[in-house]
């Protein structure tokens, strides 16, 4: 292998435990030295382990005090043959604020004591005339310049006492990387002039760039592969799967409805011909909120007559007695079925209409369940629209997904008539699996709310299940749990 003057340079410097910047320290070298360094270890001649330096400088009142001394130096300098209170201040030079301290460590270091009150010296106190303390040494040495807590031993007890005393020092710690050589490390340097690049690559300097010299020189390639990782900010995995199906179905001439996540059991239920004693109105599977009702809209008297009469079919023997305050009461949403039923009641056909968005169900939690989520919810509304049609959405929306095969099974909704689960073929576990509901508005939904009978395609599809395969979670819980490894990791690799 062969090496620039520079990595030759800074490897003949290597020593255990040195680092980086203390290399640079010493053969005058600014920051390119880390990219050095690193070449270096990509080579295998050296490992690097980081470590954390102190380094401590001196603060503004330090500064000050190395200057004038700290107060109770000057306090000590005062006393003489003992100096009362009110004269110290004046004599000693003290400021109003220096008083204090000045007393604190008088005391502290057992320099003076009070006697018949006055403050005179203690034997220590005495001693300390002649001989500075090693906090006083240590702001003399600070104040030439920072200096690393490593290197000032015996200092340790001095360092905590001005730490307790704000703004004397400042101790900062910077992340570096000790160096150590690698046995081909040692081997290289044994043969140095045999590893050395002869063709004249050159480090870039200052001097190079004013002069644009830097044009006739070749210089080392730039190694991107040792750049550190770095993870920018990027959008949460469930987040881009919202905006791409709203995309989608934009796309596919949609426009989006927005419903709120607090709903009417009138709009959720009523208003899809579910009748007041369905099972899944109950607490069970339905939080019901305190203290709030909902007015009804103008249509409830239409969907009032289709609960109890069945629309134009007199169906006698029908007894059911639609209770208005049943309809009244608040939820959170159960499906977003609620905002395409609110949307059914004010659009004019044809028209379609898609909303995606969180619903909520009182269920136990676990690995696929959880109490809230997302649905994908529309409706396609049109004289001539038909069950085929319906398939062929669905179809759709789970090819731009990323699914390619797709299979539908009879199924059951009361607000539907035909009905049917979409489901999607799972290549890698080799299983279809369910994803939602979908089917044609019953009459008895359409009529009250639109006014006239029409073919309604209408689905509300599961969001973060076929994400989670695509994802390759098994939880469901990874969404929610803000798991910033999984998020950086994690990634739509294809269609989402
Ligand atoms: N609301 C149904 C659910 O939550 C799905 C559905 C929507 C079914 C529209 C049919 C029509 O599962």
């Amino acid at each position: 292998m062969k090496l620039s003057s520079e990595q030759l340079k800074v490897l003949e410097h290597v020593r255990d435990g040195i680092t980086s910047a203390q290399i640079a320290e010493l053969i005058g070298m600014g920051q390119g030295i880390n990219s050095i360094v690193h070449s270096l270890e990509a080579e295998k001649l050296l490992s690097s382990k980081e470590t954390a330096v102190e380094e401590i400088r001196i603060g503004k009142e330090g500064k000050e005090f190395a200057k004038t001394g700290l107060p109770e130096r000057r306090a000590l300098e005062a006393i003489g043959t003992g100096i009362e209170m009110k004269e110290l201040a004046k004599k000693a030079n003290l400021k109003p604020f220096e008083i204090q301290i000045a007393l604190m460590w008088l005391k502290k270091k057992d320099w003076a004591v009070m006697e018949k009150g006055k403050l005179a010296l203690t034997q220590n106190g005495k001693g300390a005339l002649t001989q500075k303390g090693k906090d006083e040494h240590l702001l003399e040495i600070l104040a030439k310049g920072p200096q690393k807590a490593g290197e000032l031993k015996g200092y340790e007890g001095a360092i905590n006492d001005l730490k307790g005393r704000k703004n004397n020092i400042e101790i900062k710690e910077t992340k570096s990387f000790a160096l150590a050589l690698t046995p081909e490390g040692k081997s290289v340097l044994k043969n140095p002039e045999k590893h050395m690049q002869q063709s004249g690559v050159e480090a870039l300097t200052h001097e190079m760039l004013k002069t644009g010299e830097w044009r006739n020189k070749r210089f080392r390639k730039y190694d991107i592969s040792q750049a550190p990782e770095i993870w920018p900010a990027k959008i949460h995995p469930l987040r881009a799967a919202i905006q791409k199906i709203k995309r989608t179905f934009l796309e596919m001439g949609f426009t989006e409805a927005k419903g709120n996540f607090i709903e009417s059991s009138f709009w959720n239920f009523d208003a899809l011909f579910q009748p007041q004693d369905h099972p899944a109105r109950d607490l069970a599977d339905t939080f019901y909120m305190k203290g709030i009702e909902h007015d009804l809209p103008k249509h409830h008297t239409h969907v009032k007559h289709m609960h109890e009469k069945g629309g134009n079919i007199d169906s006698t023997g029908w007894k059911y007695e639609w209770n208005a305050e049943t309809a009244k009461k608040a939820i959170l949403r159960t499906h977003t079925t609620a905002v395409s039923a609110r949307e059914l009641a004010k659009l004019k056909p044809p028209a379609k209409v898609f909303s995606v968005g969180r619903v909520f169900r009182n269920e136990t939690l676990d690995y696929k369940h959880l109490a809230e989520f997302y649905q994908v919810e529309g409706i396609v509304v049109g004289e001539d629209v038909n069950f085929k049609n319906l398939l062929w959405y669905l179809k759709q929306f789970y090819n731009k997904l990323g699914f390619k095969k797709v299979r539908f099974r009879p199924a059951y909704f009361p607000y539907t008539e035909l009905s049917c689960e979409p489901e999607v073929y799972f290549e890698e576990k080799k299983e279809w699996v369910e994803l939602g509901g979908s089917g044609i508005f019953r009459p008895e939904v359409v009529k009250p709310l639109l006014g006239v009978e029409s073919p309604v395609l209408a689905w509300g599809l599961g969001l973060e299940r076929p994400l989670m395969l695509k994802m390759g979670v098994n939880d469901l819980r990874t969404f929610y749990r803000n798991d910033l490894d999984w998020l950086r990791s994690s990634g739509m690799k294809d269609s989402i």
